[in-house]
């Protein structure tokens, strides 16, 4: 039952190969002084830094540069990039990358003007804002989080050995998002890969919950078969413009509260990934697929109808003469081949998981309550052990 909501989403989006000149309108709109957050230096080697500076110098901004920001970004980057709003008074956080970028910039921006450990405050007691937040844009370059059009925000803890995300208000998420998709065409194919199973992972976690009638399911379900049409296009040509596209437009529906409407929402996966994410730091996308397939085998029989629908609608199966049982698994294994064919990481191993460690990621994967099957720590322990 869709129920009683209010929806509201303020980011606004300028999206295609031109997108990047309306930095020009929004600029003007905030203070003088632009702390520039980014990467690692990929949009130094293709040119996307030169041309948002070029844009920052027009509109008359001060540009302060924090670089440096990592694929799952850390406590301590967190407090050097406060560090930095601070020292120089910064007015506007541009964020120029992929989710990694886009997250630390709305952790910042929550933290520049709290007076309490920003760790502690948001992500250990899950508390909101209640300082002055420093606003936030977004230059996306890597396509999957949709951190782009939410408020998520998610940091690393390495020496607890957490990954844990807050999901901020209207307030937190970015003004705007600039979404060119040509932008994305230098993402590495093993990241780009990781990002469309993020995005279809994200669609999975809110459309397997509920057993109603709900037309998220149905938004859900188109969704999902835009990325898988368009990931195979761009397995092929990574230049492929309308696939590019076509992804990098669903990545931005596909978390950013719209399909979440009436549902219960599951995460479980998220979860297992964060968790192994703190362990090993791989790549956001990786650590959902390595897991995936073990949950959704053993939840299966809990949503029976739901797996049932998921293979029938998205993945083409004939149902004629099969149980349902038969019909749900050859769905999930027709997934399982898709993510073969994207080249995705399909175990635990790989990312250089061992044993030894399948009990510090089971006390650190929260257990949440959306979906077919509320866990236990066995089952959780279970469902890595079979993941491996
Ligand atoms: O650092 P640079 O040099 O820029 O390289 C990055 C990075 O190594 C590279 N890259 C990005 N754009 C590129 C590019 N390389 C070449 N050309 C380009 N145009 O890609 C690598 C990965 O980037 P990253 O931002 O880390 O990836 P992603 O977008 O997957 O973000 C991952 C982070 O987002 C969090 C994840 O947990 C992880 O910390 N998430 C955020 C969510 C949200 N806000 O709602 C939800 C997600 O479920 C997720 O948890
Ligand atoms: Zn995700």
């Amino acid at each position: 039952m869709l129920g009683n909501f209010v929806y509201s989403n303020p980011t606004k989006l300028y999206f295609g190969e031109d997108s990047l000149k309306y930095l020009s309108e929004e600029l003007p709109k905030y203070g003088k002084t632009v702390q520039l957050i980014y990467g690692g230096g990929s949009i130094k080697k293709n040119g996307i830094y030169d041309q948002v500076i070029k844009l920052l110098k027009t509109n008359g901004k001060i540009v302060i540069e924090d670089g440096g920001v990592m694929p799952n970004p850390t406590v301590e980057k967190l407090m050097e990039g406060v560090q930095i709003a601070r020292e120089n008074q910064v007015d506007f956080l541009l964020a120029v990358g992929g989710g990694s970028c886009c997250d630390y910039a709305k952790a910042v921006s929550v933290s520049v003007h709290c007076n309490e450990d920003p760790w502690e405050k948001y992500y250990i007691r899950f508390e909101e804002p209640d300082c002055e937040i420093v606003p936030v844009g977004c230059v996306l370059t890597m396509v999957g989080t949709g951190s782009e059009m939410n408020g998520g925000a998610v940091i690393t803890n390495h020496e607890q050995k957490l990954k844990i995300g807050h999901v901020f208000g209207d307030n937190v998420m970015p003004k705007f998002a600039v979404l060119n998709p040509k932008f994305t065409f230098t993402v590495p194919k093993y990241q780009m890969a990781s990002g469309i199973y993020d995005i279809f992972n994200h669609i999975c976690e809110q459309y397997f919950s509920g057993k109603d009638d709900n037309t998220s399911d149905y938004i859900s379900e188109a969704l999902m078969k835009s990325v898988i049409h368009s990931s195979r296009i761009a397995l092929q040509n990574s230049e492929d413009y309308e696939a590019r596209s076509n992804i990098m437009w669903t990545a931005t529906w596909a978390l950013n509260t719209l399909i979440a409407q009436g549902k219960a929402t599951d995460w479980m996966v998220h979860m297992l990934g964060q968790s192994v994410g703190a362990y090993t730091d791989a790549a956001h996308g990786m650590t959902l697929a390595a897991v995936s397939l073990a949950y959704y085998r053993y939840i299966c029989p809990y949503g029976l109808s739901k797996f049932r629908r998921f293979a029938v609608n998205v993945w083409d199966v004939e149902e004629n003469g099969k149980t349902d049982e038969q019909i749900a698994a050859e769905g999930l294994s027709c997934m399982e081949n898709w993510m073969k064919e994207l080249g995705l990481v399909m175990n635990l191993r790989e990312l250089g998981v061992m044993e030894e460690m399948l009990n510090g990621i089971a006390d650190g994967t929260f257990i949440m309550e959306g979906g077919y099957k509320i866990l236990n720590h066995d089952e959780v322990l279970d469902i890595l052990k079979d993941s491996m």
